[in-house]
């Protein structure tokens, strides 16, 4: 949510700052705005809209020398919080003295009691944010060091911050810190680059540092100097990314959403390969860090996570409690810290996020940590906050995943619960046959996944009769209702079309009074058992003269009578079968979406990372 960048070393800063913001617009793309030294002078560049039109502004107003002169800068890409998505509410935001540029993501609570006092000394604001608060706080403070008025400023405020900041009195050094908000710093040869995330860095080079919470760093162009906010020095070790810049290309697809949907089976194979044991017919999953004792002596399991994620816990919860025989439940993280969870030491606790920095499931984690719950995750995003604050878990290897709708990340989240769950049930009911039975089937998930996105052009052709549909109904039973869900989350979201996932059951408790002649219903179909009922619950939506696309198993002609479109999915496990559903779903809302002419890679009002409560 909302994308930093900030770049000091040889290389022309403004160019490197709008392709850094271009790799991270889709963390927020409603306005976009970059400050850069003009020798010892700060010039600011802002548009409302995306960096492109940021670009566009910048060349029009700025002489052709500063492209090329200005080597320091920092910029920004905002999904708003406070006050429209205008130019004046754009980041960066100037001190009163203008000589102060600052950039950040996250939340000032306490914003308006600091601006209040900041404006009785005569502080004037120009724009509604909580940041321009932040610049003016950091301005009253500067005492002629930079460091130290940015450390004072941030004992002061409240909430959560990734920020950099730059001083016309300073032009040779970037501060930048961290508090719930991520801040990756790439060391490059003569040149560091800071970022929210690392797809900015990875053009320039794989060794990167990630601050902690309450971490400072000077930055320079040859070194980064890290300390607390209280100045005391802290050490944190140079990591290697491990990401191919490439990862963060379209490679020849339209959008990044269709790439991602065709990496599925290279995903899935990353996030499975090494880690099935076909000889003991088990899983092999170090990260979890649990004995075989405490897996035996569990009590029960409760997963957390928000929107995609919580889906895909939700096909975790069948899991856990159809393979691993333990209590399962799913809780949304939103609600978890506010209810006072009864979770104790014999509970674990499963956080999922692709990002790892949902602020959502973060303070879940962190109340489950409190209740001394067994605390783990599954997170995408290798070295993000939750992974960290977990400490163990299992790494989804899907790569990264830039397109706001979550396509790769959920079925790499589904492929590691049923990991999970083969451990766990193998250690409480499992034979080992039984056990290398479930391997196997998990093993063929990325060939399952190859077999429906061979189906692309025909799903296209589906696609096209239901595109101007202004409402839908998905439906599934067992592991497939979440599937369903998560079909109605994905065509909402890029396509606008109000989409809403039911139990195949519940329709007929009072949705049903919504069908009409042609109402679209997207009935999860596939032959597992509870399939006969979904066709009975067909029938009733036809009966109504609702249109039938369904999701079913390779060669059902008795559930391919009951349709009026249908996609087939091989057969498989009933858990496993999720899987290839919602691949076909996946194509299936992204054709639509595509048809309607909609911003697939950024919709309406969402961003990637949701870092906010
Ligand atoms: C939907 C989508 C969101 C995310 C949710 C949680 O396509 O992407 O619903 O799943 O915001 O994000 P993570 O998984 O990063 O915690």
């Amino acid at each position: 949510m909302c994308g930093i960048v900030g770049y000091i070393g040889k290389a022309q800063a403004p160019k490197v700052l709008i392709n850094g913001l271009r790799r991270l617009e889709y963390r927020g793309y409603d306005s976009a705005g970059l400050a850069v030294m003009d020798g010892n002078q700060l010039a600011v560049a802002k548009a409302p809209g995306k960096v492109a039109a940021l670009k566009d502004r910048a060349h029009a107003e700025w002489p052709e020398e500063r492209f090329s002169r200005a080597s320091t800068g920092i910029a920004h890409t905002r999904w708003a919080t406070h006050g429209p998505p205008t130019e004046v509410n754009a980041h960066p935001h100037l001190d009163q003295s203008g000589d102060i540029a600052l950039v950040h993501n996250g939340i000032i609570e306490n914003y308006r009691a600091l601006r209040a006092r900041l404006e009785s000394k005569g502080h004037q604001f120009l724009s509604e944010t909580d940041t321009e608060v932040l610049a003016h706080l950091i301005g009253e403070c500067n005492k002629g060091d930079l460091f130290q008025a940015v450390c004072d400023a941030l004992h002061q405020v409240e909430g959560t911050f990734g920020i950099a900041v730059l001083s016309a009195r300073e032009p040779g050094r970037i501060i930048t810190a961290r508090r719930g908000s991520p801040i990756v710093i790439g060391v490059g040869d003569g040149e560091t680059i800071i970022a929210s995330d690392a797809s900015a860095i990875v053009a320039h080079t794989q060794r990167v540092i990630y601050l902690d919470d309450n971490d400072i760093a000077i930055v320079t162009a040859e070194s980064v100097d890290i300390r607390d906010l209280n100045n005391v020095p802290v050490t944190r070790e140079i990591a290697e990314l491990g990401m191919d810049a490439s990862a963060a290309e379209k490679g020849g697809y339209d959008h990044f959403m269709l790439k991602e949907i065709h990496e599925q089976p290279d995903s899935l194979g990353n996030a499975i390969r090494g880690r099935l044991d076909l000889n003991l017919g088990t899983s092999v999953l170090a990260g979890m860090g649990t004995s075989a004792r405490e897996l035996a002596d569990l009590n029960r399991v409760v997963i957390v996570g928000c929107g995609t994620s919580l889906h895909a816990g939700l096909v975790g919860e069948y899991a856990f409690e159809d393979l691993a025989d333990v209590n399962a439940e799913v809780q949304q993280a939103a609600e978890f810290r506010y209810r006072n969870p009864i979770v104790g030491s014999r509970d674990l606790v499963v956080a999922i996020s692709q990002s790892g920095e949902t602020a959502d499931t973060l303070a879940a984690v962190r109340e489950a940590k409190q209740k001394g719950a067994f605390v783990m995750s599954l997170c995408n995003v290798v070295g993000s906050t939750i992974a960290r604050e977990t400490g163990r878990g299992v790494y989804l290897h899907a790569g990264p995943e830039i397109s706001v709708a979550s396509t790769k990340a959920f079925t790499c989240q589904v492929a590691v619960l049923l990991m999970m769950a083969l451990k766990i049930g193998r250690g409480r009911r499992f034979s080992r046959d039984e056990g290398l039975k479930l391997a196997r089937d998990i093993e063929a998930i990325p060939t399952l996944v190859a077999k429906v996105l061979e189906q692309d052009e025909r799903i296209a052709t589906i696609a096209a009769t239901y595109v101007n549909n202004e409402h839908a109904f998905f439906i599934g039973r067992g592991p497939m209702y979440p599937v369903a869900l998560e079909g109605a989350l994905k065509l909402k979201e890029i396509s606008y079309i109000h989409a809403e996932g039911y139990h195949a059951a519940e329709l007929k408790h009072g949705p049903i009074a919504l069908l009409v002649e042609g109402t679209p219903v997207v009935a999860l179909a596939c032959d597992i058992p509870g399939k006969d009922k979904v066709l009975g619950n067909i029938e009733e939506c036809r009966a109504r003269g609702a249109r039938i696309l369904g999701i079913i198993t390779e060669g059902d002609h008795e559930a391919a009578e009951c349709m009026d479109d249908f996609i087939e999915v091989p057969a498989c496990h009933p858990l496993v079968a999720t899987v290839p559903a919602v691949v076909a779903l996946q194509l299936f809302s992204y054709h639509v979406a595509r048809l309607r002419g909609c911003e697939i890679d950024q919709p309406r009002n969402l961003a990637k990372s949701v870092t906010v409560e």
